[in-house]
């Protein structure tokens, strides 16, 4: 079964090719991400209409050279006739596309000009691929974004005739760590999700049944990483700035002290919720000083350590807790923050120490920010067990919440 899976929920243009064997073999043919981080950088953000603007340059260029390096693209095959009056090869289009196919591409994507300009000439040039199944991401994220995707999918199914299924962002950072890994006995599996719009923690008692244990109340931790990075004036995103800065000036994991401090948030709630905002204006307070911002670097590195670990803290403790009370089998890590070195580093330095039983998935740090592998995972167990959803009923759904 091969896959193609797209994913624009934010700020990434991310196109897979999955093939999936008859032996339930994981073969990715291409993970093609197109960054928009350039565009977002003056505002120390994503800007949603800028980012569908993004999308609809970018997915026709990057399913081209997902195709390319998945060996499938293959440009449209003419046939030859033999003019028998001339006696020469006559050239003449297959009739694989037709001006009514078209019309209706033209349909899907009356708000997608940019797409459509690329996409109708892309269609004409290159012959069908074989794919059986298109994955979308059809939310949570920006409405905007999501329904580039969404239309961009839509196009596609319709023209090529393929069936479609549609995606959550979440459960996609879950499920890109499991292509063959989670089995009956590894439930309840403890899920935690953080990212740029995101931080969850929710317990997966089954193949598709979910609870949710606990969200941020405020900001998420990857947006709190970002923004902490703006007040430091580092640039965007702010969670590999940090890390790189704090990496220079480990004084917390060395054992050293630092001169700055900063609350850990909720650390010793009895809920699983979570806060960051307040870490954010407590790293406002601190760095402007007698109204003027404290630049040194010195100043810069431990403060970008102590970020990094008021959030590492945070999010072991409550993960480590909801482990041991709900008799997790299984910890499952997801989402553009868990590519953070220290956290991974640090996270499993617990698990061993402090619950050994356990076992638990962390991505390749490839697959922690947005991409299209986590789409087509996901969307190939929801094939797997029948939930397509016609290519015509497909809708975003920015606020989609797990059940
Ligand atoms: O999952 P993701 O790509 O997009 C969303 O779904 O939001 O996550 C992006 C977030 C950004 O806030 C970025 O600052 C953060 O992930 N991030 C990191 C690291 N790499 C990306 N945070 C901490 N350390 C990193 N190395
Ligand atoms: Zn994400």
């Amino acid at each position: 079964m091969k896959i193609l899976a797209i994913e624009t929920s934010c700020d990434d243009t991310g196109i897979a090719i999955l093939e999936v064997t008859k032996t339930n073999d994981f073969n990715i043919l291409s993970n093609i991400v197109s960054s928009q981080i350039k565009i977002h950088k003056k505002y120390g953000g994503v800007h949603p209409m800028l980012a569908k603007r993004e999308h609809q340059k970018n997915l026709v260029p990057v399913l081209k050279k997902s195709l390319e390096e998945a060996k499938l693209l293959k440009i449209f095959n003419f046939q030859f006739s033999f003019d028998t009056r001339r006696r020469i090869p006559r050239r003449v289009l297959s009739n694989e596309f037709s001006n009514s196919k078209f019309s209706n591409i033209k349909k899907i994507l009356e708000r997608e000009p940019g797409l459509e300009k690329k996409l109708i000439p892309f269609l004409k040039k290159y012959r069908k691929p074989n794919f059986d199944l298109i994955a979308v991401t059809n939310g949570p994220g920006l409405e905007p974004c999501l329904w580039v995707g969404i239309n961009f999918a839509k196009a596609l199914a319709s023209y090529w005739n393929i069936p479609t299924v549609t995606v959550d962002h979440i459960k996609a950072h879950i499920f890109v760590n499991t292509t063959k890994q989670i089995e009956q006995k590894d439930f309840p599996v403890l899920c935690l999700i953080v990212s740029g719009g995101h931080t969850q923690l929710f317990l997966m008692k089954d193949f598709g049944k979910y609870e949710m244990l606990g969200e941020t109340r405020d900001d998420a931790a990857g947006e709190c990483f970002d923004k902490c990075a703006k007040i430091l004036g580092l640039g965007y995103p702010g969670g590999p700035i940090i890390s790189k800065l704090a990496d220079a000036r480990r004084p917390l994991a060395d054992g050293r002290r630092t001169s700055v401090k900063l609350p850990r948030p909720m650390i010793n709630t009895k809920d699983y919720d979570f806060s960051f905002s307040g870490l954010k204006t407590a790293v406002l307070y601190q760095t402007i000083k007698d109204g003027r911002k404290v630049k040194n670097k010195k100043y810069k590195e431990e403060m970008s350590a102590e970020i990094q670990q008021a959030i590492i803290d945070v999010l072991i403790k409550k993960t480590i807790k909801a482990s041991k009370n709900y008799n997790a089998k299984t910890i499952i890590l997801g989402g553009g923050v868990i590519a953070n070195k220290e956290l991974r580093k640090q996270f499993v330095e617990k698990i061993q120490r402090l619950i050994p039983n356990t076992k638990y998935l962390i991505p390749n740090t490839k697959y922690c920010t947005d991409n299209g592998l986590m789409v087509a995972v996901t969307g190939y167990f929801r094939a797997k067990q029948n939930k397509f959803t016609k290519w015509q009923k497909i809708k975003a759904e920015p606020n989609l919440r797990i059940k």
